[in-house]
């Protein structure tokens, strides 16, 4: 089957490598869209019989999808493409899901207009102004803490906004002011609003069940705390400075365990004091249920890149890192599963700490690429520009990089001085082709030469923050 919010995220990760492959399949995922704006959990190609769920991001990881594809290719004509609509029954109230084959209408909508539809529906908040869990949001298996339609989800708020910024990029790039500045507006009252509600003190909450009792508190018995609503609340940029920094310190507290070589997802797990779904029929450090949930752990290193942290980003990386398992014989006992595939999870309680969960099968491959490649590697292209700020780890005096753009190769060698540095530095200076250019940003240009790119990092001043 193809999982709608899973194969989008794999497919983003492609933008640069296989620009194409993401182009077809925004379409496909845009074609498992229901009239209503909602669209299939997953389906089974070909026949397209799958699942309509009450699942509250899904939908959004369409626009989110095609902002990016549209930021980093500058291809806007996607945004015309046509796509039909799916209909069939809508899920009765008490139905949590349906399977079901749906019907391709004649009814068919840009992709821009399948997106605005996404995103339209998405809009429904609660109590708090932040929008409703319905039947779970990323988590799977929290899906009975907005089932009645009141619980709130402070992480989907975070993802909403990151949508909603996004896409009104896109929007204004259409010419379509009104959305665009509709779009902004909401943004920022969604920030606005987690900004009032959903600080706890020391990191933000997860979310709300439907009778209003908070996920993610200090004061909960199980998932005190959860890692998603703090990386997101830093990747989107919408945490101010100070708690996106004192989140990032709580995770780094309670959820990175240096000596276990995991990052939990929420800690403590769940038992029998909550019902926030299927995910407390896990065992207590089980997949989602307070182990490492591989994912979500590599959100968790990039938001660190993100907040300028870069050396503890290397090192989350080297605690995800498969290959680091594999190392000695004792490892090799801990870890029990292959060392050259992603796990999907890593068990976080005892007696099993640090055993390899599901391997091979996995969304957090995709994600692992990109933590290397846009994080720490620091690649970044927008329209026929790339941008290009690597961090190195400690005693790695170069690395090279090779980019393909359309049929043009650019090789791109990074040195870092080899003393004295314990964090990789700043860039200082870059050449194109042997001429000193003033930023670390290269034109591209499909001339079918050689292009050979010089970048010198400086030595980091360390702060304490800077572990
Ligand atoms: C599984 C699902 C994915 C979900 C994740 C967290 O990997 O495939 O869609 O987001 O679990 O629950």
């Amino acid at each position: 089957a193809y999982g709608f919010r899973d194969q989008l995220q794999d497919a983003m990760a492609l933008v640069d490598a296989a620009p194409d492959l993401l182009r077809e399949h925004l379409l496909r995922a845009a074609g498992r869209q229901f009239l209503e704006g909602d669209v299939q959990h997953w389906w089974h190609p070909p026949s397209g019989r799958g699942v309509r769920t009450r699942c509250s991001d899904d939908l959004l990881w369409l626009p989110l999808a095609v902002s990016r594809y549209v930021d980093v290719t500058g291809d806007t004509g996607v945004l015309d493409e046509c796509v039909p609509y799916l209909q069939a029954r809508q899920l009765r109230p008490e139905e949590e899901t349906s399977y079901d084959r749906p019907m391709v209408t004649d009814e068919q909508g840009s992709l821009y207009e399948h997106c605005l539809r996404a995103i339209e529906r998405a809009l429904r908040f609660g109590s708090h102004g932040l929008p409703l869990m319905g039947g779970g949001d990323w988590n799977d298996g929290m899906n009975l803490v907005g089932a009645e339609g009141r619980g709130e989800s402070v992480w989907l708020a975070f993802f909403l906004f990151e949508v909603l910024s996004r896409f009104a990029v896109v929007a204004e790039q259409k010419g379509d002011v009104v959305t665009a500045d509709r779009y902004a507006i909401a943004a920022g009252r969604l920030r606005g609003n987690v900004e009032e509600h959903a600080w706890d003190g020391e990191w933000y909450l997860r979310a709300w069940f439907d009778d209003g009792t908070p996920l993610g508190s200090a004061t909960s018995a199980a998932c005190r705390i959860d890692s998603i609503s703090q990386s997101w609340g830093v990747l989107t940029g919408a945490a101010s400075h100070a708690r996106a920094t004192t989140a990032l310190d709580s995770v780094d507290r309670l959820l990175v365990s240096d000596r276990d070589r995991l990052i939990r997802l929420l800690e403590p797990p769940f038992d029998g004091s909550m019902n926030p779904g299927y995910i407390r029929g896990y065992a207590p450090g089980v997949r989602e249920n307070g182990g490492q949930y591989t994912h979500a752990a590599i959100w968790t290193a990039m938001a660190f890149a993100a907040l300028g942290n870069h050396r503890r980003a290397w090192e989350l990386f080297d605690l995800i890192n498969p290959v680091t398992h594999g190392a000695t014989a004792e490892a090799t006992a801990v870890y029990r599963i292959e060392p050259y595939v992603v796990a999907a999870d890593v068990y976080g309680v005892a007696p099993h700490i640090g055993r390899g969960g599901w391997s091979w099968y996995t969304g957090s491959a995709a994600w692992m690429y990109r933590l290397l490649v846009e994080s720490l590697l620091g690649l970044e292209r927008r329209g026929s520009t790339l941008h290009i700020n690597p961090r190195l780890p400690e005693g790695w005096e170069h690395a090279t990089i090779h980019y393909r753009y359309q049929e043009t190769t650019y090789c791109i060698t990074v040195h870092q001085p080899a003393h004295g540095v314990s964090d990789g530095g700043e860039v200082t200076s870059t050449t194109l082709d042997g001429v000193g250019i003033a930023e670390p940003a290269i034109a591209l240009v499909n001339d079918r030469r050689v292009h050979r790119v010089a970048i010198e990092l400086g030595a980091l001043n360390l702060e304490p923050s800077h572990r």
